[in-house]
């Protein structure tokens, strides 16, 4: 093993790191327009619901096998369950690469946003001129290629500065910069006339609305919002010491993800309400409907900016972590230098970035089967590998490492009913629930 591995400077330090893979794009770019789509309030519910019981227990699972095996994820399955279950664990990693090459092409958009929300170029009222100024840019050659560029030479600075001088304590600066920005824009959405009604829409559940649509729906939202599937909160857990207790800290990452993801609700929806868009505008709702009703607003032209840098922040401290893995594989694995790997993995993935970027719209024919390159990358990421990953570290956890993992949860103390609480989700009901969501998401069913 690895007596150099590195490890965070406090629990605290923990803590904010993961909060800050959770609280990214998914909680105030996804979630959002999804629980727009999907009936407001009751959506909600379900979500909170879908994370009570399996959002917990498969962080709990993830966190618990990095701090058992102190390593990476091809290497913590590899010690608990041998060979063939070590694959579960390069999957995780290939995943990541899978997510960056989109998530960096929305992280550019989010860079480039915060100018053009300062310099006025979004400063109509009519969602059908702010979106043809969507399309134009996202569409076009090298601007966003290189405001991707951009995020991904930040990310890369991070990472290489390591896990205690580099990620946590960005971490430590800019989490608590999100929530006091988040703070200010739900206070001033809320001033607002007419802002009841987006608060009604995101708080009041209209149960007609609710169908098995929706709750694969908050599934995929729940499991991507709190980092899972791809050993990235195993890694996270990887650099706490072997005895640190996991359940405050998990609560809490799971309690400020929540509340980030409410949060950005209601700081979009009383707006979105208050000049009289439509909330279901899907994935514009962000890009589109909100800098509308913010050239509506006053106080909008500053506003505006603050948002897209609210964006910024959310998506750098989640991308970090998105591409912790890899770097954890090679370094524990192969022995090569963090700079080095830092180097090569965030080529690789501005590599993979391009043909999203191009796919909408400089350059046609950029698809795979039947949809845009980006969409392919988003849907073989959110929708297939994502839960597959979960899927089977729910299986690896409760049926093969078992007992085992009851100990090691337990660490000397006698075993919780709580802990057995949760050996049991693992075991009967996460499995067939992820099954079927799969099953449907993919198509299948
Ligand atoms: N959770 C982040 C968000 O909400 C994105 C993210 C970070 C992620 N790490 C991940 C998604 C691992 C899936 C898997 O934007």
């Amino acid at each position: 093993m690895n007596t150099s591995r590195e490890h965070w400077g406090s629990r605290l330090g923990f803590v904010m790191a993961a909060a800050g893979s959770a609280v990214g794009l998914g909680n105030i770019w996804r979630f959002p327009y999804t629980a727009g789509e999907n009936g407001g309030g009751a959506f909600l519910l379900i979500y909170l619901a879908i994370v009570a019981v399996f959002g917990v227990s498969l962080l709990l699972a993830e966190v618990l096998i990095g701090r058992s095996t102190q390593r990476n994820p091809v290497g913590a399955l590899a010690r608990l369950g041998g060979r063939w279950w070590s694959l579960v664990g390069l999957l995780g990693v290939l995943t990541g690469f899978v997510i960056l090459s989109f998530y960096v092409v929305v992280a550019g958009w989010t860079v480039a946003y915060i100018g053009f929300a300062a310099s006025g170029a979004l400063s109509s009222t009519d969602p059908a001129t702010l979106g043809a100024l969507f399309q134009a840019f996202v569409g076009s050659f090298w601007s966003p290629l290189l405001y991707a560029l951009f995020f991904m030479v930040l990310v890369a600075l991070t990472v290489s500065g390591g896990v205690a001088r580099g990620i946590e304590r960005a971490n430590k600066v800019l989490m608590p910069l999100l929530f006091l920005l988040l703070l200010a824009l739900v206070a001033h959405a809320l001033t607002l006339d007419g802002s009841g009604a987006g608060v009604a829409f995101l708080l009041q559940p209209d149960f007609s609305k609710v169908t098995g649509a929706t709750f694969s729906a908050a599934l995929a939202q729940a499991f991507f919002s709190l980092s899972l599937g791809m050993g990235c909160m195993l890694t996270y857990g990887s650099y706490l010491s072997a005895h640190d207790r996991l359940g405050v800290a998990t609560t809490s990452i799971i309690s400020l993800d929540v509340l980030a993801a409410i949060l950005a609700g209601l700081a979009i929806m009383p707006v979105v309400f208050a000049f009289g868009f439509n909330p279901e505008a899907g994935a514009g709702l962000t890009f589109i409907t909100l800098p509308a009703a913010f050239a509506a607003m006053p106080g909008g032209a500053y506003i505006g900016p603050l948002f897209f840098l609210l964006l910024t922040v959310a998506a750098l401290t989640s991308a970090i972590s998105i591409l912790e893995p890899a770097i954890s594989f090679l370094t524990d694995e192969r022995g090569w230098t963090r700079r080095r790997t830092v180097f090569v993995c965030a080529a690789v993935c501005l590599l993979l970035s391009v043909p999203s970027s191009l796919s909408m719209g400089a350059v046609d024919g950029l698809t795979l089967v039947g949809r845009s390159f980006f969409d392919a990358m988003d849907f073989a990421a959110t929708n297939v590998m994502m839960p597959l990953g979960a899927l089977l570290t729910a299986v690896f956890v409760g049926w093969v490492w078992g007992a085992g993992a009851l100990n090691a949860l337990s660490d000397g103390r006698p075993i919780a009913w709580w802990a057995r609480a949760w050996l049991f989700v693992l075991r009967f009901v996460a499995p067939p629930a992820l099954l079927l969501i799969f099953l449907q998401s993919t198509g299948v069913l």
